[in-house]
């Protein structure tokens, strides 16, 4: 038996879903049954009736997915499928940063672990960011954690002065100005598309700027038909489906090289999918005490998305 229909038989026996994000590699974005940002992908997971959620991306995204769905396994194809921008903030460092200044309102960007999302008051995502901010009284002082790039954007589009924890997300920061202008230079007819965790020096060269689901609805539909993806290039497996005879660029990183794949959502492969439905192994556990905090601040989120 192939390995696409023994994952389905698995699915099946196990009555589990697979949700997977659009950095997947092509071959688990096709057996998917559910593709999504990371918003889209909160909101699948809340509403499930499948006992088993098997969840192609990374950790936190997980933890979410269990925070959420205390009652369902959630497995994760490879427990080493990490982020960087998860792990650039240790919930001790964090606490004491934000004890520091408590007068403040924390917005937690959703990738970050599950003991910073209970330290935080509302989570957002890349696709609902800005709305986030805006609900907040315009006198709110407001903390916004853990990335600085994406949180130097967003200050830019609100106009609001926000506090920023110093962390990044190691795909997005290493896109190279220099070599985005060469490509641009050698594609002009390309329109530059790029993901908010980028810099402000690869950002102001964007004519649209959005989330993966914004960036892949964008590309297919726009009437243009060449494009500079500035993002991690998975998303580039959904334009080629949708829209077939676009050209769509891998944009380059410092080293000149178009091969920024995410190394923690690379981890996952087909294999361990079949291990993870087979053993219902590894799972995502969160102490009960901890997945009630981190409960409140993303029932927040899902209210005003
Ligand atoms: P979105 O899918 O929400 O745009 O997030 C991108 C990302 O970096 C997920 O890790
Ligand atoms: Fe984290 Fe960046 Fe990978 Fe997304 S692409 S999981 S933010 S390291």
């Amino acid at each position: 038996m192939d390995i696409f229909n023994k994952i389905k038989k698995l699915k099946k026996k196990r009555n589990a879903v697979i949700l997977a994000h659009f950095y997947q590699d092509p071959d688990i974005q096709d057996v998917a049954d559910f593709m999504g940002d990371s918003l889209a992908l909160a909101q699948y997971a809340q509403q499930t009736d499948a006992d088993v959620i098997l969840f192609c991306g990374v950790h936190f995204m997980c933890e979410t997915a269990k925070i959420l769905n205390p009652t369902k396994i959630v497995i994760l194809p490879d427990l080493n499928a990490g982020c960087s921008l998860a792990d650039s903030a240790p919930p001790k460092k964090f606490k004491s940063w934000i004890n520091k200044n408590s007068e403040h309102t924390v917005i937690s960007y959703i990738n970050c672990s599950a003991e910073v999302k209970a330290m935080s008051d509302i989570i957002c995502t890349s696709s609902n960011a800005e709305k986030i901010i805006n609900s907040l009284p315009e006198d709110e002082k407001i903390i916004f954690a853990p990335d600085k790039l994406l949180g130097s954007y967003l200050v830019k589009k609100t106009g609001r002065e926000m506090l920023l924890w110093d962390g990044a997300c190691q795909v997005h920061e290493i896109f190279s100005e220099k070599e985005l202008i060469k490509l641009k230079t050698r594609n002009p007819e390309a329109e530059i598309l790029a993901h908010p965790e980028c810099s402000e020096n690869i950002l102001q060269h964007a004519s649209m700027i959005g989330s993966t689901t914004k960036i892949i609805n964008y590309a297919t539909q726009s009437e243009i038909q060449s494009f500079i993806i500035v993002t991690e290039p998975g998303v580039i497996h959904q334009m080629e489906k949708i829209a077939p005879n676009k050209n769509y660029i891998t944009a380059p990183n410092q080293e000149g090289c178009s091969c920024n794949e995410c190394p923690h959502m690379r981890l996952n492969t087909l294999e361990k999918m079949v291990f993870a439905l087979e053993n219902l192994e590894p799972q995502i556990e969160i102490p009960e005490s901890l997945r009630l905090k981190a409960l409140k601040p993303l029932e927040r989120m899902l209210a005003l998305s």
